[in-house]
């Protein structure tokens, strides 16, 4: 097993997921951009790694997809749960370890939103994405940009992976930082291909709630969405 910072959620997992859907970072910044990125999803079998409290599960689900999602966090499994209403297949379970609970290429789809920066080592969890995945399967995910930890951590080696320590709004959280080679050389070692890499910018929306962050994030990038599918 790799090392992961996930147990951070323990202590926020109610107060995230009460506040998580209207969060304007959620809301009219990151999903808009991964939801450009997810291919026609009717019909599809699809994996949600580190669901949340099920956000992206009941999008999914809504648009014709079969899902089966996971989190480390049970109480945030249950939340899913009970958002999904049996609709979905719900488990507690630890990306960072093998996912013994899915068989080789049973799904289309991967969607990993914010979750990959808790990780230290993304080599185990992109191996088993690239297993899980079948030949023609795309992986979609979102993480911290590696400039934004970078900037506002003031580290002094933008090249090293380190653990960061923050205090969000609703408790402490930490997580690792990497450089942008490390994301892509992990993807192309566990047998991806990054199809396309957005920076992406807040809506419109995300302007009328939050005008000041919606100038920062105009000018500074903060999350990184990526698209990437499986060498064959
Ligand atoms: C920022 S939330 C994102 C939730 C959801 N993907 C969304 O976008 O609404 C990060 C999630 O990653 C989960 N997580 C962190 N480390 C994990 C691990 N090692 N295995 C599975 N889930 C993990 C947390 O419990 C939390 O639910």
């Amino acid at each position: 097993m790799s090392e992961h910072t996930g147990d951070a959620y323990r202590a926020i997992a109610a107060e995230y997921a009460r506040t998580v859907d209207r969060r304007p970072f959620n809301a009219f910044y990151e999903r808009p951009a991964v939801l450009s990125l997810l291919p026609p999803l009717a019909g599809t079998r699809v994996l949600d790694a580190g669901c949340g409290s099920g956000w992206y599960d009941e999008y999914l689900l809504s648009r014709g997809a079969t899902v089966t999602a996971f989190d480390l966090n049970p109480d945030l499994v249950a939340t899913t749960e009970s958002r999904v209403g049996g609709r979905a297949r719900v488990l507690q379970a630890d990306l960072a370890r093998p996912l013994n609970f899915v068989g080789t290429g049973e799904y289309d789809l991967v969607i990993c939103s914010l979750v990959m920066h808790y990780l230290q080592d993304w080599g185990p969890a992109l191996g088993e994405f690239e297993r899980v995945l079948n030949p023609r399967g795309m992986l979609v995910f979102s993480t911290h940009h590696p400039f934004m930890d970078w900037k506002l951590f003031d580290r002094s080696d933008y090249f090293a992976v380190e653990l960061l320590e923050d205090q969000w709004d609703i408790g402490p959280v930490s997580f690792y930082r990497r450089p942008l080679t490390d994301i892509s050389e992990a993807l192309d070692a566990a047998g991806f291909t990054i199809d396309r890499l957005l920076e992406p910018k807040p809506t419109d929306d995300f302007k009328q709630a939050q005008p000041e962050e919606y100038e920062k994030l105009m000018r500074n990038p903060w999350f990184l969405c990526v698209r990437a599918r499986k060498r064959v």
